[in-house]
């Protein structure tokens, strides 16, 4: 690649500055990111300390950002779900090739507004499903379309959210209302719609769900439950969703163990003890998670029919220890478990040994969504630098799997009511 892809940032938050910015930290030939808009100043601030993006460069909001003329190549659209698809228009509009942020939107005329537009302008729109990108589920697709199983007949995956990140993201953060936000079959599990998806290698024909907000409830609270886990909660010890275990004391998830990391640095910019206890004390965090203003499910499940009599079941629930997730597939031939935490697939052909691929020993970095977030960069980069086409999760695969999930919470709101995609 002689230049770096250009990049123009329209929503520093978690995903831009922490997910695809720094990239460019490790592959300055491949990427360079030149401008940045965000209504938080501090995380402008960051943009410039970080990655170099002078003053002048930084915008105040996306409209501000999209009011100059085109600043880069490409534009990465990592705002709000329901942000999205006006920003990347406009951007389309300006030249920019777009790196959009999952869900495209919850609402399917826009999604499919956006998927016009891509087809118009001839510019890339990648979807981030970063999932394809990693090395597991890659690993598992070649498998499977090598014929590792036979006829594919089965696929049985789940999603382990776990238990404090259900807490964080789903009861008190960001995407606890799927009026603000989206509903949780899309924003958390538009990733698995699209790996059965694709993993099936046929289109979806029907869904059926079921799923509840059974226990983030007032109903559920214990007796003594406090509003706020520092406000003197009688119930604290026992509770495993009290915040200060989850931000402070816990080793794999508070500031005492993992630092500077998620999902402290939702808290606090650069967070320490003493940042973390004054978010807690007055910040949406700290909120007992019985006594939050949450509507999404915590757990739901989709049964799906694709061509060919290929039958899927899915799993998300808040419940699990780990967060991570499982798949088994089964075949005419053979049938594979995979664990993407372990990094492990099991392939059983019938009649012959077991083999086990450990992942883990082809080396390279799995951190970011088992290394998804830098796959995906990768792959986009040198796209965008030659021009090229065919982009793994572009954005007309994207809207199939955003069709699917619309249609499971359709399905699970009716009671689960089998839907026809070809009618949805
Ligand atoms: N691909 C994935 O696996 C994955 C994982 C997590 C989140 N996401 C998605 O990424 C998106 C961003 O999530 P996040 O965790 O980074 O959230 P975030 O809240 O940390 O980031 C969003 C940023 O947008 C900024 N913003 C808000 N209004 C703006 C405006 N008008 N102009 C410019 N900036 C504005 C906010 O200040 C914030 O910094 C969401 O749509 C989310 O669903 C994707």
């Amino acid at each position: 690649m002689s230049q770096p892809v250009t990049f123009a940032i329209c929503g520093c938050g978690a995903r831009g500055l922490e997910a695809y910015a720094p990239y460019q930290l490790t592959h300055p030939e491949e990427m360079k990111v030149v401008a940045g808009a965000d209504v938080r100043p501090q995380r402008l601030e960051l943009l410039q300390a970080r990655f170099g993006v002078p003053r002048s460069m930084c915008f105040s909001s996306d409209e501000e950002l999209l009011a100059q003329p085109r600043l880069a190549d490409v534009m990465i659209v990592s705002t709000q779900d329901r942000q999205h698809v006006s920003a990347a228009l406009k951007a389309l509009d300006k030249g920019y090739h777009i790196l959009l942020e999952k869900p495209i939107s919850p609402d399917l005329d826009q999604c499919r507004a956006l998927q016009d537009k891509a087809r118009r302008t001839g510019r890339l729109v990648v979807v981030c499903h970063v999932l394809r990108y990693t090395r597991f589920y890659a690993a598992l697709e070649d498998l499977l379309r090598r014929g590792a199983v036979g006829k594919i007949e089965t696929i049985d995956a789940m999603e382990h959210v776990a238990y404090w990140h259900q807490a964080h993201s789903f009861v008190r953060g960001n995407w606890r209302s799927s009026q603000e936000t989206s509903p949780m079959i899309l924003q958390k599990s538009c990733h698995d719609m699209d790996i059965l998806r694709w993993l099936a290698g046929t289109r979806c024909l029907k869904v059926q769900s079921f799923g509840s907000l059974d226990y983030f409830t007032a109903e559920n609270a214990p007796e003594g439950a406090a509003l706020r886990c520092l406000d003197g909660c009688a119930c604290k010890d026992a509770c495993p969703y009290d915040a200060e275990k989850i931000y402070v004391t816990d080793p794999r998830t508070g500031v005492r163990g993992r630092g500077r990391g998620w999902p402290c640095a939702v808290l606090a910019s650069d967070p320490d003890e003493e940042k973390i206890y004054a978010a807690l004390r007055t910040g949406p965090y700290g909120r007992c998670v019985f006594h939050c203003d949450n509507n999404v499910v915590d757990h739901q499940t989709v049964n799906l029919e694709f061509e060919h009599n290929i039958h899927a079941t899915f799993t998300m629930t808040a419940f699990t220890q780990d967060c991570h997730r499982t798949i088994k597939i089964t075949g005419t031939m053979g049938e594979i478990e995979g664990d993407m935490e372990k990094n492990l697939l099991h392939l059983r052909p019938f009649g012959k040994p077991e083999q086990t691929i450990d992942l883990s020993e082809a080396g390279g970095q799995f951190s970011g969504h088992g290394g998804g977030d830098f796959g995906l960069m990768s792959s986009f980069c040198k796209l965008a630098a030659s021009g090229g086409t065919g982009a793994l999760t572009g954005v007309d695969a994207s809207v199939e799997s955003h069709v699917m999930a619309l249609a499971a919470e359709a399905s699970r709101l009716d009671g689960g009511r089998t839907i026809t995609l070809a009618q949805f």
